[in-house]
Order: structure tokens, then sequence, then C-alpha cells
């Protein structure tokens, strides 16, 4: 099993957009889990699930109360969903005094059998994060198209050594995504010029553009291929998945 963190610990930059569109992707060919581990559980509801669907969340399978396999939704063949409930919003302050802290969701992963597991990271650099980083094998780090997302990259990657260091020695960048881009504002080149410079082939070809069919999708509880297939949304993050499956088997 493959496990992609997708973390960033800015707000609103697509992470979520990112784990259902490239986990529905995956999820064609392979067993994929998805899993949400933000305590706004905007990927449990993007799925089209409200909290009395649930029985399970991320938080009884990270305290150890629940098993993986009886918290999990399906979504369609191939593809589940471990769901966030309100209550991993106390999950920090819960689990800090528990021994192990960090490793708690890689645990819960011990026995899993999927091909890829996609994380759905809270914008912080928080207690969920790090375990969302100690269990995975890769971070795909959404970046939106301005001027602090280049600082902001240095936070992430800061926090990901200090990971490497002392909990995951295996992680690794897996790509850094451009999204909201839109070629036609100064701007957003040269933001992708300038992550380009430092970042080089870390930078996915890729770049998630501006799409209003993104933002309109989860209302529906929809993803982006259900929703609309002709989008560009859609375009841009079946080119994705492609990109990511050619690297993740670089690995
Ligand atoms: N490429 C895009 N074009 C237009 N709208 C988008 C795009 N990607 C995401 N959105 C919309 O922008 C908002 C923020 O995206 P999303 O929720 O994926 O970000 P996030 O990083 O998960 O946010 P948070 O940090 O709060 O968890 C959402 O309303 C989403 O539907
Ligand atoms: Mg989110």
């Amino acid at each position: 099993m493959y496990v992609c963190a997708v973390a960033n610990q800015k707000g609103g930059v697509g992470k979520t957009t990112t784990a259902h569109n490239l986990g529905m992707v995956l999820g064609r060919k392979k067993k994929v889990l998805l899993i949400d581990l933000d305590a706004q559980s905007n990927l449990t509801d993007a799925c089209g699930f409200v909290q009395s669907d649930l029985h399970g969340s991320a938080y009884e399978v990270l305290g150890g109360s629940k098993g993986l396999e009886d918290a999990v939704l399906s979504l369609e063949r191939g593809i589940d969903l471990l769901p966030a409930s309100r209550d991993l919003a106390v999950a920090e302050l819960a689990f800090a005094s528990k021994l192990g802290r960090e490793n708690l969701l890689k645990k819960a992963l011990k026995d899993a059998a999927y091909d890829f597991a996609i994380i759905d990271c809270p914008p912080s650099l928080g207690l969920l994060t790090v375990n969302a980083l100690t269990a995975a094998d890769g971070v795909l780090i959404p970046v939106q198209a301005e001027y602090y997302a280049l600082a902001g990259l240095d936070l992430i990657r800061e926090t990901m050594q200090g990971v490497i260091e002392n909990l995951n020695p295996r992680l690794h960048t897996l790509g850094i995504l451009l999204t909201f881009f839109d070629g036609r504002k100064s701007l957003n080149r040269d933001v992708a010029a300038g992550l380009q410079d430092r970042w080089g082939n870390l930078v996915f070809k890729t770049a998630i553009r501006d799409n209003v069919a993104l933002a309109e999708a989860p209302s529906n509880g929809q993803n982006i291929f259900d929703y609309r297939r002709q989008s560009y949304g859609a375009q841009d993050y079946a080119a994705l998945a492609r990109e990511f499956m050619l690297r993740v088997r670089k690995q």
C-alpha cells in the first residue's frame, strides 16, 4: 500500500478537493482508502455523507476504540472512506498524553488491504498532520498560485524534516501541486516560475486550473467526474492522477 498525505498548513489551498478527486481516479483501477483527518469533515461531506450516516470515524479508529473495517464507508466499488466526525476537533488534546501519539494512524493502517490510502489533512501542522506524515510514504503539497505560497512551503518542509528524523525516515515529497491556477494572471505565472526555480522537478507538471465546477461539485456531494466530466477540473485531476502513478512507480 502506498500512503499519500495531502498536506499544507495553509487553509483553502485545495487539499480536500485534491484528495477527493485524485482518489476517485485512482479508484477506477485500484483499491483506494480515502481518509478524512480534518474535523471540518469537508471530505466526508463532499463524498455525500452526513454525520448520521457514520458508524465510526477517524477519531475512534485513531483512539483505538474502533477497528478500521468497522468505521469505513463504501463509496464505489474499490473506494472506501474513513470519515471524520466533529469530535476530531478535540483529538489534539485528547491524544496529547497518549503514548505513541504520533503513530496512531500508522498503527490503524497496519493491516489495511488497499493499494492506496489518500489522507486529507487539516490546515495545521498539529498532531493529526504529524500522524498523517508518520503513516505516509509520500506527501502531496497543494499550493495556491499566490505570493505567500512559497514561504508556506518552507514551514511544511521543516515539519516533514522533523518527522523524517524522529518518526518516519522513508517519508518523501511526492510533489508540489499548483492549484487555482489562472494563466491569464501574471502573478500566477510568476508564482509558477518561482516554484519551478526553487523546487524544480518536485513541482507536478500538471497544474489544477481555477475552475468553478470544482467549487460547485462538493455542494452536490459529488466528485468532479460525476458532476462535470468535461470540465477543466476533471481534465486536470485526470492528468494529475497519471503523473501521480508515474511518480509512485519511480519511488
Ligand atoms: N481549482 C479550483 N478552482 C476553483 N475552486 C476550487 C478549486 N480547488 C478547490 N476549490 C474550492 O475552493 C475551496 C477550498 O478548497 P478545499 O476545501 O479543497 O481546500 P482545503 O485546502 O482542503 O481547505 P482547508 O484548509 O479549509 O481544509 C472549496 O470551496 C473548493 O471547492
Ligand atoms: Mg480541507
